[in-house]
């Protein structure tokens, strides 16, 4: 089976220059630091192209496909307008994920709303701006949709997120479709909530089911588990309610390689394995071919980043650790203390061979499990190296905090030796802009 890029553990674009420095996108990346300084995010435009491409062409057979990025694991309007060039549409899960990619230009109708706790206000933003749809997650949230849309004589064209009982081996975090799961209605739930659309909510049109199991997942099986549950259940409600439904959204969550140890399957065997469960489950079902979407975020956008560090000091603890520190650290990535997330990483300026030695790499965060990565062999490490941690572009910078007051770093996106500044470094000024003092404490 032809690998895909998500099974890298690195940019396309990725390999060492003739200075002896890792490259990506043509640029040098320790040339990058010394220009924009560190943290710094960086974004291979070739790489998140190419993995466009091939989900483009693992689904190629199934021309009812619609790839829609999920927004959450990196929106920024640069991003979001690559992603938009190159055609997919996008599951937001927010006001401001809706407002970004409507400011970079994206082609409203293929945008998806999902979100357990969406609210007035970004209810109202999203027809405003001609979401194409919204994934109702709950009664509430039915009522609520009819009445706003009601109110602005509309009809909304929505999906039903369901649980469908399904448990995937990932991180109990980010698992979703499990039966007791804050997502979605329960397959025991889905009658009622039909019987409310077709009876009481007329500005709702019901065009299908919408499910997510989990992020970081490496077993196959599940989506076809997940596709026959939903191809089932829109039989089921054919012949209950005598509504065709001809959308199945099956949700993200294809891993990457962080590290060795994680074997991710290729998109195109995910293709493979989505496109023949489907036929068979529409033979089985006796449905019509369903419209599907699938929501992809870390599987698109991981590989494409990578974020720079400036090593600063080191201490080796007396029968201990050596700890070796660098500028940023659980505030740009959350994911090794939230997840106890695993990195791999390089030293962008010294070479592979030089003297190595075993070392944590840790965060400069007032907390002891700033810990960016634990017992990587490194080559020796001195004040002032860049070391360059792969991996990084999904879930980084959207999950970046101010914890410690400490500033955003920038983005820049790197393409034939090219890089552009796509978000801006944050600066002391930015901290505190929402600050106020009032009056009767200002000095
Ligand atoms: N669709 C829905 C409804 C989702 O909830 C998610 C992720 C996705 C699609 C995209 O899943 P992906 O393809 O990226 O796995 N912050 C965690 C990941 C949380 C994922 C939440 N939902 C992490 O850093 O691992």
């Amino acid at each position: 089976m032809t690998k895909s890029v998500n099974q890298f553990q690195k940019p396309v674009t990725a390999k060492i220059n003739n200075a002896g420095n890792i490259e990506i996108g043509g640029c040098d990346t320790v040339e990058l630091a010394e220009k924009y300084n560190t943290p710094l995010y960086v974004i291979d435009e070739k790489t998140l192209r190419t993995i466009c491409a091939d989900y483009k062409k693992a689904f190629e057979n199934y021309p009812k496909t619609n790839i829609m990025y999920a927004s959450k694991a990196l929106c920024t309007s640069a991003i979001a307008a690559i992603l938009a060039d190159e055609g997919l549409g996008f599951d937001v899960v927010s006001g401001g994920e809706i407002y970004t990619v409507h400011n970079a230009g994206a082609d409203m109708s293929k945008v998806l709303f999902n979100g357990n706790n969406k609210s007035f206000e970004e209810l109202n933003l999203a027809i405003d701006l001609g979401v194409g749809r919204i994934s109702v997650d709950n009664f509430y949230e039915l009522a609520l949709l009819n009445t706003i849309a009601q109110s602005k004589n509309k009809i909304v064209n929505i999906l039903l997120r369901i649980t469908p009982g399904i448990e995937c081996h990932t991180h109990q975090y980010i698992q979703t479709g499990h039966l007791d799961s804050k997502f979605g209605f329960d397959l025991t739930q889905i009658d009622d909530a039909v019987e409310l659309i077709l009876n009481e909510y007329g500005n709702l049109k019901l065009h299908g089911l919408h499910a997510h199991i989990g992020s970081q997942i490496f077993e196959t099986s599940i989506y076809a588990d997940e596709i026959d549950i939903l191809c089932k259940e829109l039989a089921r409600l054919d012949k209950k309610f005598g509504i065709v439904l001809d959308e199945i959204n099956i949700g993200g969550g294809l891993g990457v390689k962080y590290t060795d140890s994680d074997v991710p399957p290729s998109t195109y065997e995910i293709g493979e394995i989505i496109i023949s469960s489907l036929n068979k489950s529409i033979s089985k079902y006796g449905i019509e071919p369903p419209v599907i979407f699938l929501e992809p975020g870390r599987s698109i956008i991981s590989m494409a980043g990578v974020t720079l560090y400036t090593i600063g000091s080191s201490k080796q603890v007396p029968h201990g650790r050596k700890f070796v520190s660098i500028d940023g650290g659980m505030s740009d990535n959350p994911r090794p203390s939230l997840y106890q997330a695993k990195y791999y990483a390089q030293v962008a300026n010294k070479k592979e061979t030089d003297e190595t030695e075993q070392v944590t790499i840790g965060g400069r965060f007032c907390e002891s499990g700033d810990i960016l990565i634990e017992n990587i062999t490194l080559p020796k490490l001195d004040e002032g190296d860049i070391l360059c941690v792969y991996n990084t572009g999904a879930y980084n910078y959207s999950m970046a905090s101010n914890y410690n007051r400490v500033e955003k770093p920038a983005m820049v996106l790197v393409n034939n030796g090219v890089s552009e500044v796509i978000l801006k470094r944050e600066t002391l000024d930015d901290l505190i802009r929402c600050d106020v003092i009032p009056d009767r404490l200002k000095k």
